[in-house]
C-alpha cells in the first residue's frame, strides 16, 4: 500500500481541536450584532499589544495593510527610498511602491536568509525615509547592527513580522524591535485567522493615533476626513477568532519548535549534512518556525522537488525569484547578478512541511524520501 502523503500544511485538525471555543467565539459575535471593529476587535488589540509588549496594537485587514499603513504614517510618498531586502515576500517592496517611494533591495545573509544589515549603510541618501527588515521564516533579524544605523541616520525601523509572530530577538519580542512592526494572520502564520487579517504594533501613541484614523478612511471625528486613508477595518469574527487562537499560540510555537528539532535530528540520522542545510538559528534568537526551509546544495533542487511530487510529500518554494527581478519592478532598472546571495539562495531552498500537529510519522517520511534521493542521486553520479 503507498504511504499516504504529507500535506504541506493542514488547518484542518486544528479546528477540531479548538471547535467548540472557536464556535462559542462565533456564536457570541452573531449574536452581539457587531461585525466591524467594536469591542471584540478592541479586546484583540489590548491581548496582542500585552502578548508583544508594546503599547498599542492597530488591527486591519491584513498584513499588506499594515505595512501600507505604518509606511503612510510615517509620511512615505512619492521621490522617498524605503531599504528593503530582496530575497522576501512581494508585500514587502509592494506596499513602498504603491505609494509612489522607490523599494531600494539589498542582498541577504546565507545562512539566515535575513537582509544583510552591513549592506544597509550604503543604500541611504537624503531620500531614505525608513529601513524595513523581514524576519523571514519565523527568525527575528539581525536588528543591533540596524538600531545603530537607524539611530545614526535618524530613520525608522518598520519590522516586517508577518512570518514571525512570537519570536524573540535578544530576549525581546518581535513587535518591540523597530518604530512599528506589523503582523500578518494569514491562515497559515503562527497567528492564523479564518481569512485575511493583520495588525500594527507601536510604542509611539501618536503614530498609532494615526494609523488608526488611516485604516478608517483617515477620518476623524465622523464623516469629517484629515487623511487620505482606506478602508483597512478588521471584523470581529477575525477578531474572535484570533483571540481563541492567541491563547494557545505558544503552545503551536512550542510545537513548530519541537518539530523543527526533529527535522534538525532527522536530518543528521540520514547523513544528509553533505546535501542540506538545515536552518541557522543564531544564538541570540528564538526562531518560531513559520517555515522550516532547507538549502539544497549541489544544483539538486529541482530534482529532489520532482522527487517530492512523486512520493506525495508537501513543499513550498519560498521563493523562486527575488523581487528585484519580478516584471513589475523592471522600470527600477536592476540586473540579474546584482543581488547574488538572494539569486542563488532562491534556486537552492524548499519549505518543508511545517505546521503544529505534524507527527513524527510524517516527519519521518518527509526525511526518508530525501535519503532515498540522495541515495539515487549518489548511484546516478556512480
Ligand atoms: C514577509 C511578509 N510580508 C508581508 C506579508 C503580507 O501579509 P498578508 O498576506 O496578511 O497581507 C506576508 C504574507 O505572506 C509576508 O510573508
Amino acid at each position: 500500500m503507498a504511504a499516504a502523503p504529507v500535506p504541506f500544511f493542514d488547518l484542518k485538525t486544528q479546528y477540531q481541536g479548538l471547535r467548540k471555543q472557536i464556535e462559542e467565539a462565533v456564536n457570541r459575535v452573531l449574536q452581539s450584532g457587531c461585525f466591524i471593529l467594536g469591542a471584540e476587535v478592541q479586546a484583540l488589540e489590548e491581548e496582542v499589544a500585552a502578548y508583544t509588549g508594546c503599547a498599542s496594537a492597530i488591527a486591519c485587514a491584513s498584513g499588506t495593510d499594515a505595512l501600507s499603513l505604518s509606511l503612510a504614517a510615517l509620511g512615505v510618498g512619492p521621490g522617498d527610498e524605503v531599504i528593503v531586502p530582496t530575497f522576501t515576500f512581494f508585500a514587502t517592496a509592494s506596499c513602498v511602491r504603491r505609494l509612489g517611494a522607490r523599494p531600494v533591495f539589498t542582498d541577504i545573509d546565507p545562512d539566515t536568509f535575513n537582509m544583510d544589515p552591513r549592506q544597509v549603510e550604503d543604500k541611504i541618501t537624503p531620500r531614505t525615509k525608513a529601513i524595513i527588515p523581514v524576519h523571514l521564516f519565523g527568525q527575528c533579524c539581525d536588528m543591533e547592527p540596524l538600531w545603530k544605523i537607524a539611530e545614526r541616520y535618524h530613520l525608522p525601523i518598520i519590522e516586517d513580522a508577518a512570518q514571525a509572530f512570537g519570536s524573540e530577538y535578544q530576549g525581546k519580542r518581535s513587535g518591540t524591535l523597530g518604530t512599528l512592526a506589523c503582523h500578518s494572520f494569514y491562515p497559515t502564520k503562527n497567528l492564523g485567522a479564518y481569512g485575511d487579517a493583520g495588525m500594527v504594533v507601536t510604542n509611539d501613541r501618536d503614530l498609532a493615533a494615526k494609523i488608526a484614523c488611516l485604516r478608517t478612511h483617515g477620518m476623524q471625528p465622523r464623516y469629517y476626513h484629515k487623511y487620505l486613508g482606506w478602508n483597512s477595518r478588521l471584523d470581529a469574527l477575525q477578531a474572535a477568532i484570533l483571540r481563541v487562537k492567541l491563547s494557545w499560540v505558544s503552545r503551536f510555537i512550542d510545537a513548530r519548535i519541537a518539530i523543527a528539532r526533529r527535522y534538525d535530528i532527522l536530518i543528521d540520522e540520514h547523513g544528509l549534512g553533505g546535501m542540506i542545510q538545515k536552518p541557522v538559528v543564531l544564538p541570540h534568537c528564538k526562531h518560531t518556525f513559520n517555515q522550516y526551509v532547507i538549502r539544497v546544495n549541489g544544483g539538486r533542487r529541482d530534482a529532489l522537488l520532482d522527487h517530492f511530487r512523486h512520493e506525495g510529500i508537501g513543499f513550498e518554494v519560498y521563493y523562486p525569484i527575488p523581487l528585484h527581478l519580478q516584471e513589475v519592478f523592471a522600470p527600477l532598472g536592476h540586473k540579474p547578478g546584482e543581488f547574488p546571495v538572494a539569486e542563488r539562495t532562491c534556486k537552492e531552498v524548499v519549505a518543508l512541511p511545517m505546521y503544529p500537529e505534524l507527527s513524527y510519522e510524517q516527519q519521518k517520511r518527509v526525511v526518508r524520501a530525501i535519503a532515498q534521493f540522495a541515495r539515487s542521486s549518489l548511484r546516478a553520479a556512480a
